[in-house]
């Protein structure tokens, strides 16, 4: 590597770091005691039985690779199977398995809308949509985070061109999201696409745990919906699910994303089709996770924090300050409790938060205990 790179590498380090921004890799170990407020493994399925039981069964059958992209002979007859069923749950007739919700959404924001198109996405979309879009090479205008009344402005701005609409169920770091009746109500009168990630909602919206559109109570109402396999269900990869034959179709033969990229591990998919089932049985409990959400915001709020009324798994706190987050998540962890520092860019500048991801099983006793050290930590 030339001199001239290396020295404009550190200089855009050694930038983020004196604005307290530069990220670090740390290795957990298995056996970690701290309670884990960080991850997304929501309902605690990465290491559910059944899933696991399923997993170490396509391993054994399958082998622990793909071991090709799928258009050679990566798809196999578990991924037709994870499809069917992730189809037949959300309510939607096409599903593609894809690697990562990342590349889903790259892929379908990045393969579907074409010079001249209009996308209008929530300000606060998944950095994975944003990169599609700007990728597509269509005009992307953002409207006020959940703001409906500002999206059907641009709306009747829009004209004749071809519109995307872009948003989330559960916004990753807010734990919010839209009024999806209106959404679909928008959608019929003005004929826009509508792009939905429920990557953050699969699991612990809805009766049967489809998402925000099953608990709002507009099921398949989306065009096309983005989730994850890795967050809820406890395994890795994603899936595309669409109405129309075409965008599957277009996904399959012109996403890079898919096409040149050796397929999700079949184990994967096991794992990610076994939790599907487990978070379909989960119904009866589905509840007491709402209930949950309610307590823990209540006893933030009651110990003067400002978090937003809501029922995801989700809870940001709010600090503005990168460098007093990252100290409040150190003291946090000495107190055992595993929490994420997020700052800029991955949110607004201004809003480096803690973002606190609750879990199936937590009891009372841990919230008491976080409350109790949080106060500590912020003091
Ligand atoms: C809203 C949203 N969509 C997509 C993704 C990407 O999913 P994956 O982790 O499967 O790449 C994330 C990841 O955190 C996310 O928060």
């Amino acid at each position: 590597m030339s001199e001239a790179l290396r020295r404009r590498l550190a200089e855009a380090l050694g930038e983020r770091a004196s604005r307290g921004l530069l990220r670090r890799l740390r290795a957990r170990s298995a056996d970690d005691p701290r309670v884990n407020l960080a991850d997304n493994d929501y309902l605690g399925l990465s290491r559910h039985p059944e899933v696991l039981a399923a997993a170490a069964e396509a391993l054994r059958r399958w082998g622990a690779s793909a071991s090709a992209s799928p258009l050679v002979t990566g798809y196999t007859e578990l991924h037709a199977a994870l499809e069917s069923a992730l189809a037949e749950w959300h309510g939607y007739p096409h599903a593609l398995v894809m690697n990562s919700g990342y590349a889903a959404n790259a892929a379908v924001l990045g393969r579907l809308p074409a010079s001249g198109d209009l996308v209008l996405a929530d300000r606060l979309v998944h950095a994975s949509m944003v990169e599609g879009i700007l990728r597509s090479g269509a005009r992307l205008i953002r409207f006020p985070h959940n703001d409906l009344d500002a999206l059907e402005m641009r709306l009747a701005e829009a004209g004749d061109r071809p519109t995307f609409v872009v948003t989330e169920s559960v916004y990753s770091m807010d734990g919010d999201g839209p009024d999806l009746a209106r959404l679909a109500a928008l959608r019929d009168r003005h004929g826009f696409t509508w792009v939905l990630d429920e990557a953050h909602a699969t699991g612990w919206h809805g009766a049967t745990g489809s998402g925000l559109q099953e608990e709002q109570g507009v099921r398949g109402a989306a065009d096309i919906v983005v989730g994850t396999l890795g967050k809820a269900l406890g395994s890795q990869g994603a899936y595309v699910l669409c109405r129309d034959a075409e965008v599957r179709d277009t996904l399959v033969n012109l996403a890079g994303e898919f096409v040149y990229s050796t397929h999700l591990a079949p184990a994967a998919a096991a794992a990610g089709l076994a939790a599907l089932g487990v978070a379909r049985a989960l119904a009866p409990e589905r509840p007491a996770f709402h209930a949950l959400s309610r307590e823990w915001r209540a006893g933030l709020a009651e110990a003067g924090f400002a978090v937003p009324y809501g029922t995801s798994p989700i809870v940001p706190l709010v600090f503005g300050d990168p460098s007093a987050v990252l100290r409040a998540a150190e003291a946090l962890s000495s107190s055992g409790f595993l929490v994420s520092a997020i700052r800029p860019p991955t949110v607004p500048d201004g809003t480096a938060r803690l973002r606190l991801s609750l879990r199936r099983g937590l009891r009372e006793v841990d919230r008491e205990a976080f409350l109790s050290a949080l106060k500590g930590a912020v003091a």
